[in-house]
């Protein structure tokens, strides 16, 4: 057996099919220029930018962003206000872009706290972008994963309250398919900048198989090759949902 039998399924060469990253260090990375940090924000949405492309160029079929978390709220006012400006105004700019590229714009998210502003830019980019195949861009934006789970759990309530379900039983794949994420595959590979290594509320349910990378790189400064290294990482990576080694590769396609 030669350590290809190993790598992760052979789907558009090995990449990973799902990336989910957690954009974190934009305000050290301002705070090191002794620049205010919205500024590292700002260099950020560049950062988002080089990724996005790279991801289309590489066949990569879901990015998944933690623009803005449920907990993201209790940052100072002034900031959790300027990041408003600046999502709104990355979507004034980004969104027709998005759509002659062929991405199609997915947002999860409680947007009712949002402004009608910032929410009506959220909707015209998904509406705009629905019937696009190329990758598709998901923007976590006022996102948690414990509300993910409530929201499903909600979902799935009342629909047995009102008996559009006629089994009761509350299975796995159930609560799976009223997640936020039910139509995309589940995430391969999550990464996060910025040094810390915790999930911090993002995909909860979806990271149960995903393999984790950290880099101590700040996000403004993660790059198209700092991404490369990541996948690189994955692809040497066995990976066994809980079938052993030898299982994994003596019959590859046995899940
Ligand atoms: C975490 O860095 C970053 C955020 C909370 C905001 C991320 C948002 C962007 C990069 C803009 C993306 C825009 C769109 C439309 C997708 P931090 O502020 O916690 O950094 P620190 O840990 O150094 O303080």
């Amino acid at each position: 057996m030669t350590d290809d039998s190993q790598a992760a399924p052979s789907i558009n060469n090995g990449n990973p099919r799902h990336v989910a990253i957690i954009m974190d260090g934009n305000g050290r990375w301002a705070q090191k220029r002794f620049m205010p940090r919205v500024m590292g924000h700002r260099a950020g949405v560049k950062a988002v930018k080089n990724i996005v492309e790279f991801c289309g160029k590489e066949k990569i079929e879901v990015l998944s962003l933690f623009a803005f978390s449920s907990e993201n709220w209790r940052r100072p006012k002034e900031e959790v206000s300027l990041l408003m400006k600046l999502f709104v105004t990355t979507l004034s700019s980004e969104i027709k872009k998005l759509h002659r590229n062929n991405v199609k714009l997915l947002c999860i998210g409680d947007k009712t706290a949002f402004s009608t502003e910032l929410q009506a830019k959220l909707t015209e980019g998904e509406s705009l972008t629905q019937n696009n195949d190329g990758l598709t861009l998901v923007i976590a934006a006022n996102y948690g994963g414990h509300w993910d789970i409530s929201q499903a759990a909600t979902q799935v309530a009342d629909k047995i309250r009102n008996g559009f379900l006629s089994n009761t039983v509350i299975t796995e794949e159930l609560i799976a398919q009223h997640l936020s994420t039910a139509s995309l595959p589940e995430p391969d590979l999550f990464i996060r900048t910025g040094g810390e290594q915790r999930i911090s509320n993002f995909l909860l349910w979806q990271l149960a198989y995903t393999e984790f990378y950290f880099t101590a790189e700040l996000w403004p400064d993660f790059s198209p090759d700092s991404l490369q290294e990541a996948i690189n990482s994955f692809k040497g990576r066995q990976r066994r949902f809980g079938r052993t080694g030898e299982q994994v590769i003596n019959q590859p396609n046995s899940l």
